[in-house]
């Protein structure tokens, strides 16, 4: 059962805060889905509000069990989806000082799975993530590149056994709202089209994630690399280079910056000098921004 998630992480996680303060405009997507959801995360705390400012449990808390615990995050690759799904539910954690799990549906065992075998697997994830649903303790179930599950049934292509696994994934994102909060979905896309109307409709929330405006670049070249001494003026040439005007209208991502440009820099100047803005200015003249998904 447990090889079908890449990893079980249990909340709040030190390693998951640290990634977390790296990651530029989390705090407003953070406060956007926290006020969405907090009250239907701490379903017991109403209860308790509720009998002690009113004497009786309120039939609007019974209400709020109608909402679906689905957070569907969509984007372009490389925009954050990922790595905000579990800095996202380590800082829910936080807040409302409880503890937690993250699942990570694993995408290894979705590729190997045959057509047929998909609503065992969405069956089987579901029975893990309620199992891990306890009382003071809340679960989280990420389900990477969503679209390869949930694609929308009205394509004619798609086969029976297919359309069979987004019901069953439907039925499912249904019978969570019997855990009253104690169990969290997040589906990542970066083709929301793709995806289910009927899922879609259920989202509790769709926090859209976008490559990297100029200030949000700046901030990520200083966050990084800006302790080499880097100018105010040099960290505004770096995003500007980055940005739309000088790469046919398509910024570099997130990833383009983190995991491609800086590394490439870094290793031009490893192990013989020292980082400088002369070899990330060039680095990111050679590089093209990733390719937008469509
Ligand atoms: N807001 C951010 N601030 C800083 N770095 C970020 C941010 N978002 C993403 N990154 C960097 O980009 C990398 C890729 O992010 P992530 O894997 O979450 O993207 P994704 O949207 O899931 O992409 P894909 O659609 O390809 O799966 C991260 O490892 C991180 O280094
Ligand atoms: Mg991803």
């Amino acid at each position: 059962m447990s090889n079908i998630f890449d990893n079980i992480v249990e909340l709040p996680n030190k390693g998951i805060q640290e990634r977390t303060k790296n990651l530029v405009g989390f705090d407003s997507k953070f406060d956007r889905i926290f006020s969405n959801l907090k009250l239907l995360l701490d379903q017991e705390g109403l209860i308790e509000w509720s009998k002690k400012f009113h004497k009786v449990e309120l039939p609007i808390i019974s209400q709020l069990q109608e909402k679906y615990p689905l957070i569907i995050l969509s984007g372009d690759a490389g925009t954050g989806k990922t790595i905000s799904a579990e800095a996202i539910a380590d800082r829910m954690m936080r807040e409302l000082k409880k503890d937690g799990f993250f699942l990570k549906l694993s995408t290894r065992v979705r590729g190997e799975g045959l057509h047929g075998q998909m609503g065992n697997l969405v069956n089987d994830a579901f029975s893990e993530l309620k199992n891990q649903a306890g009382k003071r303790r809340i679960a989280f179930l990420l389900i990477d590149e969503a679209d390869a599950i949930a694609s929308t049934r009205s394509t004619i292509q798609m086969h029976q056994e297919e359309k069979a696994a987004v019901n069953t994934l439907i039925q499912k994102i249904d019978e969570l709202r019997e855990l009253n909060g104690r169990a969290i979905l997040f589906m990542s896309t970066n083709r929301l089209h793709f995806l289910d109307e009927a899922i879609i409709r259920r989202a509790a929330i769709i926090l859209e994630f976008e490559r990297p405006n100029f200030d949000e670049r700046k901030q990520l070249f200083e966050s990084s690399v800006g302790e080499i001494g880097l100018t105010d003026k040099e960290l505004e040439t770096l995003a500007e280079l980055t940005g739309e005007k000088h790469n046919d209208n398509l910024a570099f991502s997130f990833s383009d910056i983190r995991l491609r440009v800086l590394p490439e820099a870094v290793s031009k100047c490893f192990p013989s000098k020292a980082l400088d803005f002369k070899s990330i200015k060039e680095t990111i003249i050679q590089l093209k921004p990733s390719p937008k998904i469509i």
